[in-house]
């Protein structure tokens, strides 16, 4: 056995373990679309859904883009969440269609290579940092002292 071929598997068994702590699949983008803007005059929501969904949804079996009716973040339209299987749950307020799409676009990006999903801050967008409601662990993380993975 050469020395190529011993390590191999040792390399391999590193790279599932690494791997293991990426999200599972998919990461599901969950647009509310009964936002209204703060005066309670029009619905903004159906606007973010169907560009979400055009920018991210459609090309990408990895990313699923859905409806939802309310998150409970009304005040601050609109509102997107950011999860999966067994990753970060992110949600997000006070998104404009078209900056808040080229924000998702990029972090789902990022979701997907971060353990856990948990997209480091230097890799969220402006709009992204400032509409931070909540940031939920998954639930098969879950280490005694409860602090993120570095
Ligand atoms: S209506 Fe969109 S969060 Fe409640």
């Amino acid at each position: 056995m050469d020395r190529d071929s011993a390590t191999q598997p040792a390399n391999q068994v590193l790279i599932e373990q690494l791997q293991a702590n990426l999200p599972d699949r998919p990461v599901v983008v969950s647009v509310c679309i009964t936002c209204k803007t703060a005066d309670g005059g029009a619905v903004v929501g159906p606007e973010m859904y169907a560009a979400v969904q055009a920018a991210i949804g459609k090309d990408d079996a990895n990313v699923a883009v859905r409806p939802v009716q309310c998150l409970s973040v009304c005040k601050r339209p609109a509102t997107v969440a950011v999860t999966s299987p067994d990753g970060y749950t992110f949600l997000f307020g006070d998104l404009q269609t078209e900056s808040g799409t080229a924000a998702l676009i990029s972090f789902v990006q990022s979701y997907q290579k971060s353990d856990f999903g948990l997209v480091p801050w230097r890799e969220r967008a402006e709009v992204l940092r400032k509409g931070m409601v909540a940031r939920v662990p998954p639930i098969r993380w879950s280490p005694d002292d409860g602090r993120a993975p570095k």
